[in-house]
């Protein structure tokens, strides 16, 4: 679940110095002035803009990729916005997304953001969770930043929050009537032997948060607090979570999303 031992935090301008101890503190990861001797180490770099710092992802060593920063203004996520499709894309019929209705949607695995980030642009208030704090601080930081920007800025500061948090432990102390319509559940599945070629970010991914095999659990928790539908993401040819046979499924290219009503 959190493979955080080979990692550790690193400061790259002095005036961060502070900032990063505390985190370091926080999150209990190392703190080191030689990046170099982990296998991954999240830098804090300084930035003018608010918060005053970027937060990246770096791995060490000879064939390293480039290091991982979330920036919702440019790359993929813009382009998904732009001409992903809209309110007829998978993922929107997935969690319900209607002509004319949103629905308040719980992300138990926040990731990269990137699907919460589309729900939001097609309207949908979105509350996220991630329990990886390397994960949770790439993600603040990125959201952080989209927040200043002028396409994009009032989208993620009215529609999307995130909670540092284990799903499991949030679902536990939800009231009723509940706040959401959808729960959705993107879990990480294990990595299949052939991996050498999957991308940077599923590598950094699997490297970091590792699989989450508490994923059934977290389903028949969603299930019983009885919201409008629970919405499981997952790869085309797997079984579904926890075995439990989904009431409908959408399904696109390698992705099969079950739906729980
Ligand atoms: C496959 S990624 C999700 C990708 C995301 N849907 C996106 O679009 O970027 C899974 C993420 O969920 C987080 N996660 C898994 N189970 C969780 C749980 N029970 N509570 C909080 N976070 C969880 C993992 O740490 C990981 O960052």
């Amino acid at each position: 679940m959190h493979n955080i031992n080979n990692i550790a935090l690193y400061s790259a301008d002095s005036e961060l110095d502070e900032l990063v101890r505390k985190k370091s503190e926080q999150y209990q990861i190392e703190l080191t002035t030689q990046p170099e001797d982990f296998a991954y180490y999240l830098a804090y770099s300084s930035d003018n803009a608010e918060p005053g710092f970027r937060c990246s992802l770096h791995k060490t060593g000879k064939h390293a990729p480039g290091a991982l920063l979330i920036d919702f203004t440019q790359g993929k996520a813009a382009h998904r916005r732009q001409f992903g499709g809209g309110r007829k894309q998978t993922l929107a019929r997935a969690v319900g997304i209607k002509a004319s209705y949103n629905p308040r949607i719980l992300d138990t695995s926040a990731g990269l953001g990137r699907d919460a980030f589309v729900l939001a642009c097609l309207g949908c208030e979105v509350t996220l969770l991630e329990r990886n704090p390397v994960i949770y601080e790439l993600l603040q930081n990125g959201l952080a930043h989209a927040r200043l920007d002028n396409d994009i800025g009032e989208i993620v500061n009215s529609r999307l929050r995130l909670i540092f948090s284990d799903a499991k432990q949030y679902l536990q102390q939800l009231d009723t009537p509940l706040a959401f319509d959808t729960i959705y559940l993107d879990p990480m599945y294990p990595v299949r032997e052939k991996s050498a070629q999957v991308k940077k970010e599923m590598q950094f991914f699997h490297d970091i948060a590792g699989s989450d095999v508490d994923a059934d659990q977290t389903l028949e928790m969603a299930i019983a607090l009885k919201p409008k539908r629970v919405v499981v993401k997952r790869p085309s040819s797997a079984k579904p979570l926890a075995n439990r046979a989904a009431n409908a499924n959408v399904s696109s290219k390698n992705t099969r999303y079950d739906i729980y009503t």
